[in-house]
C-alpha cells in the first residue's frame, strides 16, 4: 500500500501554520516549478539506510546524535563553518562510540535548516514593528522593511545552499577528513587548560593506540576512513518540501529528496494539519518534536497516523519538555506510545524547553539545565525500561558565547563577547563535548547494567 502525495493545493487548503505571506503568487509558482525540475539532494537508498540505523536505535542497539545550528544562514555556507560543525559532531560521536561502546547514528541539523517557526509574527525595536525573521528561507535578519519582506526567490537559494553544504559534507565524511587516525588534529587548538580537552586528548590517544594495534595486525578497514553522516531539517515550509517530494524510480514510492530525515516542529504537529498530511505520505524516516503541551493520547494518535504499519526506524520522537518538567511529563507519553505496540526512537532535545532571557537581554540557555534535562530523560527511560535513543542539540563549531555555564563557566556578562546566533543560543565546542562526555557516562552505566543482567542469567 503506497500512500500518494497530497496535492499542494490540498495542503494549502488545510491552512498550514507558520507559512510565509508572499505578495507575488506568480513568482511563487515560477520558483516552485524551477525547484521541481532540480535534481535530488539525497537519494532514496540513503534515506532507507538511515531508517535502518534508526530502527537499531529504537531497539536499544544504537544511539542517535542529531545536532547543528538552530538556523543555518546563507552567510554560513563556508568551508570553515561547515567544517567546524562537522568537527564538533564527529568529535562528540567518537566520545559516545568509544566511551559508551554503542554505534552512533550521526545526523546533522544541516543542509536545509533555513526556516524557523516563530512565536510572534512581528518584532518591535525602538517603537518600530516589522515582520519577524523567519529564517533565511523566508526573509533577511537585518531589521529593515526591505530585508523582512517575505521573498519566494529565497527558496532557490535554500536549495543551492543546501546542495553546496551537502557536497562539502559528503567530501569531508567520505574523502579523508573524517579518518579516525586524523581525529587528534580536529581539536588541537583547544584551550589547554579546559577539563574537557584533557579528557578528550586522553581518549584520542587511547583510540590512536588501538588503531595502530589493529593496523599492525593487518586490519585496515575502510570504516576507519569514512563515516555515514545524514542531513535533517524541520519540514516547515509546505511549498518547498512539496516541491522536493519525488517518486523514487526504483520503488515508485514518494521520498522527500531535500534531506534524509525531516521532522515536524512542536508548533506544527496538528493531527489533521498540512505538515502531518505531507510527511505521512513520505518514505523517509520522520521525526516529531513534542513539548510540554503534548497530551499523551494525542501523541499516540499522531504516532499511529505517521507510522501506520509500525515500520522499524520510521518514527523518531524528539521530546523537549524542559529540565524541571521532563520527569513528570515524559513518562505518560512514552507509556501511551508503547501501548500502540510501536518501538519508536526516543530522542531528547535538551535545548528548546530551557531557553530564558538573561538580565542583560540575551536569549540564552544554562548548561546545567541542558544537563539536567538529559539526566531526567535517562532516568525516565531507566524507570520504564525503555531505551533512551539519542540526543538532539543546537551547537556550533565556533567558540561562541551563547549558553551560560559549562567547564569554561560562562556568565551572563560573557554573552556579549561572541553572541552570533540569528535564532536560538547554541552550545559552543567545549560545551558540546562536555555534554557528549555526560551522555557517554550515562550510557556506559546502562551498558554495565545490561552486562550485569546477562551475568545473572547464569
Ligand atoms: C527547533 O528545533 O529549532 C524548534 C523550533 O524546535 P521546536 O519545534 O521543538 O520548538
Ligand atoms: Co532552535
Amino acid at each position: 500500500m503506497n500512500p500518494t502525495v497530497p496535492s499542494l493545493d490540498s495542503l494549502i487548503a488545510l491552512n498550514p501554520a507558520q507559512q510565509p505571506a508572499y505578495e507575488d503568487q506568480a513568482l511563487v509558482a515560477k520558483v516552485l516549478d524551477q525547484l521541481r525540475s532540480l535534481p535530488p539532494l539525497v537519494f532514496a537508498g540513503e534515506c532507507d539506510a538511515l531508517k535502518h540505523k534508526l530502527a537499531e536505535a529504537a531497539q536499544g542497539r544504537a544511539f542517535v546524535l542529531q545536532g547543528g545550528d538552530c538556523a543555518e544562514t546563507f552567510d554560513s555556507v563556508t568551508a570553515a563553518s561547515i567544517r567546524g560543525r562537522l568537527r564538533v559532531l564527529l568529535s562528540m560521536a567518537i566520545v559516545l562510540t568509544y566511551a559508551a561502546e554503542v554505534p552512533v547514528v550521526k545526523i546533522g541539523r544541516i543542509a536545509g535548516q533555513f526556516a524557523k517557526p516563530r512565536s510572534s509574527t512581528t518584532e518591535t525595536r525602538d517603537g518600530i514593528t516589522l515582520p519577524a525573521y523567519r529564517g533565511d528561507a523566508v526573509n533577511g535578519f537585518e531589521f529593515t522593511e526591505e530585508a523582512r519582506r517575505h521573498d519566494p526567490a529565497r527558496l532557490l537559494q535554500v536549495y543551492n545552499a543546501s546542495a553546496a553544504t551537502l557536497n562539502l559534507v559528503r567530501a569531508f565524511t567520505k574523502g579523508g577528513f573524517a579518518d579516525l587516525r586524523a581525529m587528534h588534529s580536529w581539536n588541537s587548538d583547544f584551550i589547554r587548560t579546559a577539563k574537557v580537552s584533557g579528557r578528550y586528548e586522553q581518549l584520542t590517544s587511547e583510540i590512536n593506540r588501538a588503531l595502530a594495534f589493529m593496523i599492525a595486525c593487518g586490519v585496515d578497514d575502510e570504516s576507519f576512513r569514512t563515516v555515514d553522516f545524514f542531513a535533517s531539517h524541520e519540514a516547515l515550509l509546505i511549498n518547498y518540501e512539496h516541491s522536493l517530494t519525488r517518486i523514487d524510480s526504483r520503488t515508485s514510492t514518494p521520498y522527500n529528496v531535500g534531506g534524509h530525515l525531516l521532522w515536524i516542529g512542536d508548533r506544527t504537529r496538528q493531527l489533521n494539519g498540512a505538515h502531518v498530511e505531507l510527511l505521512k505520505s513520505l518514505r523517509n524516516p520522520v521525526g516529531v518534536k513534542i513539548g510540554p503541551s503534548a497530551k499523551a493520547s494525542d501523541i499516540a494518535d499522531l504516532v499511529e497516523t505517521l507510522d501506520p504499519t509500525a515500520e522499524p526506524g520510521r518514527l523518531t520522537i524528539i521530546s523537549r519538555m524542559g529540565a524541571t518538567k521532563v520527569r513528570d511529563l515524559l513518562p505518560p507519553v512514552i507509556e501511551a506510545v508503547e501501548a500502540t505496540g510501536r518501538r519508536v526512537c526516543w530522542v531528547c532535545d535538551p535545548m528548546h524547553g530551557n531557553t530564558f532571557s538573561s538580565a542583560n537581554g540575551y536569549k540564552t540557555r544554562a548548561f546545567t539545565d541542558v544537563a539536567e534535562e538529559v539526566n531526567g530523560f535517562f532516568d525516565v527511560h531507566a524507570g520504564l525500561s525503555t531505551w533512551p535513543g539519542g540526543i538532539h542539540v543546537e551547537l556550533t563549531g565556533d567558540d561562541v558565547t551563547e549558553c551560560v555555564g559549562g567547564v569554561a563557566d560562562l556568565h551572563e556578562e560573557d554573552l556579549a563577547h561572541r553572541y552570533e546566533t540569528v535564532c536560538d543560543p547554541r552550545l559552543n565546542r567545549t560545551q558540546s563535548l562536555e555534554l557528549a562526555f555526560l551522555v557517554a557516562d550515562r550510557l556506559s552505566m546502562m551498558e554495565r547494567r545490561r552486562v550485569d543482567f546477562v551475568g545473572m542469567d547464569f
